[in-house]
């Protein structure tokens, strides 16, 4: 699937404003560090290869290579990192969107204004940005500290129980970039991943208007096998913990699943979301993902099991 091509995970591809400030920063690290490296080899070199007559000035070694020179590259760096860096804001910048996002052992659910209604929209585990336009992340944690981190986007932010951390991102690149919980939160941290999808603001408002509406009524021919899903969805009592929005609204626990089909992953950037993956994810959760908090469906019999999946497919 084309979704999936490109996709990076790297501080050293950056896509968006605070990224590329790091990834310039890094570089900088690297090659100066690089050069002092081969300048204190070539040093060595001489120390030992020179002849016993040549005289050497301790004095001018030590406070020239022990003092002066540090203190000069430490002040330069601290200077340009500092003008590379912006200050931290208390407040959003005009014109920014702003997105809640909470994280949760061990997924992240996603807070957007819907501009239409006004109303709040809640998602899971998959952020779209609007290329070019500041973003002020509100990030917080109901259970343990977490930690936000899109490496093409921006540096870490803890997400800390009990407060509100921000970050400002800017997405500069369209693309699909993966980013990673970065602070270990128990057995499953390492399957606690969010994908970002960085678009155009056009395409960006279409995605926020269609996941601002409730599930639709399902139509066409595979309606009677998409309403039996909907049946099972209630029957299982999928909705103890999971909303569809239109359907059952009253489930917090897990992700909300009102437009499921459309996302990129299922069980946090777990599993790619294609044919097969749906029911594979139901019926093995506790394989596939040790300790999340869904129950394998093991038991289900396969026709349920198919009509669910079928139903929660096409929630897109
Ligand atoms: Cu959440 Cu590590």
């Amino acid at each position: 699937m084309s979704a999936f091509a490109g996709q990076l995970q790297s501080v050293l591809s950056p896509a968006g404003s605070a990224a590329g400030s790091i990834a310039s920063l890094s570089w900088l690290l690297f090659v100066g560090a690089a050069l002092i490296f081969a300048g204190v080899m070539g040093l060595l070199a001489w120390a030992v290869l020179r002849r016993a007559t040549q005289p050497v000035r301790p004095r001018l070694w030590i406070i020239g290579g022990g003092v002066v020179f540090p203190l000069a590259v430490l002040t330069s760096l601290y200077a340009y990192s500092n003008l590379q860096t912006p200050g931290w804001l208390a407040q959003p910048p005009a014109g920014a969107l702003i997105v809640g996002i909470t994280a949760h052992m061990w997924w992240w659910e996603v807070r957007y204004r819907d501009p239409a209604s006004g109303q709040d929209v809640t998602l899971a585990n998959e952020l779209h940005l609007p290329l070019d336009r500041p973003v002020w992340l509100g990030l917080s944690s109901p259970d343990v500290i977490h930690s936000f981190w899109v490496p093409a986007l921006a540096g870490k932010m803890d997400m800390v129980p009990g407060r509100v951390n921000h970050l400002l991102v800017e997405a500069r690149q369209a693309g699909v970039y993966r980013g990673q919980c970065a602070e270990y939160c128990g057995e499953q941290h390492a399957r606690m991943a969010l994908h970002v999808v960085a678009q155009a603001p056009a395409a960006f408002d279409a995605w926020l208007a269609a996941q601002a509406r409730p599930a639709a009524a399902p139509t066409g021919p595979s309606a009677p096998l998409i309403e039996r899903g909907r049946q099972a969805f209630l029957a299982q009592r999928c909705n103890a913990c999971h909303s569809v929005r239109g359907v059952a609204e009253q489930g917090r626990l897990g992700p909300d699943l009102t437009h499921v089909g459309s996302r990129l992953y299922l069980g946090a950037g777990t599993l790619p979301n294609q044919a097969g993956s749906m029911a594979h994810w139901i019926a093995n959760t506790q394989a596939i993902k040790p300790g999340a908090r869904m129950p394998s469906s093991k038991d289900m019999d396969s026709a349920t099991l198919s009509a669910l999946a079928a139903y929660l497919e096409q929630l897109r």
